[in-house]
């Protein structure tokens, strides 16, 4: 990740150093976040500049926290949508009725209602990032939303943790909980995001920066770039739909677990890919 990210640093470095001819060759043209990272720090006062290693440090966290992520979660519902035809071609139709493939703008594009539950009922049920890992700084209880039954038959509220324990917090407890989402926790269904979410969802105080889910974690660590994670899959999903049918292929796809879900070819592979079969749409 860090001989990829100074890689990438030294191209940009170059096209920027030689202005916006070279920067507008690039893919993205300069608009791509790590570009934008490097003009503003260029741009910044000298005394607020970062070092050019925490640059190159920061870029490490955007390939594998901003873009692992967001990828293999078009991904996910590209492979979903291969599976489910119907759902590929409602969600095309709004799309093409609002003309979301030539350059919606942000509003516009957030407003489909298809579209936006599609996302949301992927992030829940496949959170490409499925454990947090964390460490308790204080003694503290962990209250328990429902009583568990430990093996020796007693029954516990809570969870008593004391200070340095090492845990791992599970999204899909919480994202795929029958007693919150009901019986079809486990379905992938997007129609319950529509027209609103049953209260005992909305009552459920899940706690997450994006609304009723923790796959972007919550509180002072959770994730900076769900708004930007969700609008880079709206605009890429809307551009593919829009031009592109997707069905599965005759290879096996497999999700994998790891810090974030991946997609191989069959089970011995480590090559993330995900191979569908593309045609154009009319
Ligand atoms: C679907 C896409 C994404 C998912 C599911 C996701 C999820 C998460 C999660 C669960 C965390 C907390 C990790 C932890 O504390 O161990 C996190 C942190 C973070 N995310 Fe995202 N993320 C996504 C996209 C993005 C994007 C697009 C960006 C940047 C543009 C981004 C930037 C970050 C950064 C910088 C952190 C570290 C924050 C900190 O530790 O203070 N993420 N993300």
């Amino acid at each position: 990740m860090d001989r990829r990210a100074r890689e990438i640093y030294a191209e940009k470095k170059e096209a920027l150093e030689k202005g916006d001819a070279e920067v507008t060759k690039q893919v993205g043209r300069g608009k791509d976040i790590l570009s934008i990272l490097m003009r503003a720090n260029s741009s910044a006062d000298v005394n607020d500049r970062l070092p050019e290693e925490e640059v190159i440090a920061q870029m490490s966290v955007f390939l594998a926290a901003a873009q692992d992520t967001t990828s293999n979660a078009i991904a996910r519902v590209l492979h979903i949508l291969a599976q489910k035809p119907d759902y590929q071609e409602r969600l095309r139709n709004e799309l093409l009725e609002s003309r979301a493939g030539d350059d919606l703008a942000y509003d516009d594009l957030n407003r489909l209602p298809l579209l936006d539950s599609i996302i949301r009922e992927t992030l829940r049920l496949y959170p490409p990032a499925s454990i947090l890992l964390r460490v308790a700084t204080q003694d503290t209880v962990l209250p328990l939303s429902e009583p568990i039954r430990t093996v020796d038959g007693q029954e516990m509220t809570e969870v008593p943790i004391p200070k340095g324990s090492e845990f791992l917090v599970g999204f899909l407890g919480c994202n795929a909980s029958r007693s919150v989402w009901g019986e079809d926790s486990l379905e992938w269904r997007p129609k319950r995001w529509m027209p609103s979410l049953p209260t005992s969802v909305t009552e459920a105080r899940i706690p997450g920066v994006y609304p009723n889910l923790t796959t972007f974690a919550a509180g002072k660590r959770s994730c900076i770039g769900f708004k930007f994670a969700e609008m880079e899959m709206k605009a890429m999903l809307s551009m593919l739909i829009s031009h592109f049918v997707f069905q599965l292929s005759d290879k096996p796809i497999v999700w994998n677990v790891a810090a974030i879900l991946y997609p191989t070819v069959g089970w011995e592979s480590l090559r993330p890919e995900l191979p569908l079969s593309v045609g154009l749409y009319k």
